[in-house]
């Protein structure tokens, strides 16, 4: 595997892939990686001739400067998965450098802008559209793989992917979870082993509205799920929304594709996660 820190130098070997007509598969990341990430990897692997991942705390998408500051850095550890899994290219910019030029838009996303993780945390999806199109300028890759976990920073992309009409094809993947069901995350790094127990409370209350949609409408679960939440976790939110236009659901009869989206803090980490509520 081959560690690039310079944009130039990744594109140079991007070039040679391309003029011997590999398909490229990127997965972008913020490092500290776990299984979550790898699947993401080797699914990549499986699909295209080279894999490129990237590895970069991307200062614009934090809105709070102490969440940034606390953010683990285990890049020894995150260059070790990825070889070992064959990733072909890390890039590895540094943060001062990569933002070089770079203009910063300002994006309309819509409801998907103003809704959950957009209300909470304002200006964190132009952060996160800005350095993913950049990646994607310099990678110019035939498939980018995402995590379901992150469902609205999915949306996100697919939205970006469209309004730039860049030829890419975001391949989404399923959530990777402990045994616990707890959803793999860099920041569960943060918690106790205690914290660790509690945290897969959020797995189960979003199990207990799937397993309840058929009994309650989609406003009661949501107050149910939220009562059963802030026995163990400070609540920021709880929704049940349509997947593809976010708009909130009254009635099941109003979407197709229901989902549960949701974000708790505890010991001070945020966890964030999501469940398609279709049987
Ligand atoms: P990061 O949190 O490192 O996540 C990188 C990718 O891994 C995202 O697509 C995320 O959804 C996916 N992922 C994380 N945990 C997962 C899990 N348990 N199962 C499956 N996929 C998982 O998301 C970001 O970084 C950044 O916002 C980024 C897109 C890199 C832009 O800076």
């Amino acid at each position: 595997m081959e560690r690039i820190e310079i944009k130039e130098k990744l594109k140079k070997a991007i070039q040679i892939w391309k003029s011997k007509k590999y398909k490229i598969g990127f997965v972008p990341t913020m490092g500290v990686l776990h299984e979550g990430h790898k699947e993401l990897v080797r699914r990549s692997l499986l699909e295209n001739d080279k894999t490129v991942c990237s590895i970069f705390v991307n200062p614009l998408q934090f809105n709070k400067k102490e969440d940034l500051d606390n953010y683990p850095n285990t890049l020894e550890n995150d260059l070790e998965l990825l070889r070992n899994v064959g990733c072909h290219i890390v890039f590895t910019p540094e943060s001062d450098v990569f933002y070089d030029g770079v203009k910063i838009n300002k994006y309309d996303f819509g409801v998907l802008g103003e809704v959950m993780e957009a209300q909470f945390r304002p200006g964190h999806f132009e952060g996160v559209a800005t350095v993913v199109k950049e990646l994607f300028l310099v990678v110019t890759p035939d498939n980018a793989y995402f995590g379901e976990k992150d469902f609205q920073q999915l949306a996100i992309i697919k939205w970006l992917v469209k309004l730039e009409k860049l030829l890419i094809q975001v391949v989404v993947c399923k959530t990777v979870r402990a045994e616990s069901g707890l959803a793999l995350s860099s920041r569960n790094l943060r918690l106790s082993e205690e914290g660790q127990l509690t945290a897969s409370g959020v797995y189960d209350a979003l199990i207990f509205c799937l397993n309840n949609t058929s009994i309650f409408d989609p406003q009661t679960l949501v107050e149910m799920a939220i009562a059963k939440l802030e026995q163990r976790f400070e609540v920021e939110y709880f929704e049940i929304v349509d997947e593809d236009s976010f708009e909130r659901i009254e009635k099941w009869e109003e979407s197709k594709y229901p989902r549960a989206f949701v974000v708790v803090h505890l010991e001070g980490v945020r966890l964030i996660d999501n469940m398609s509520l279709n049987p």
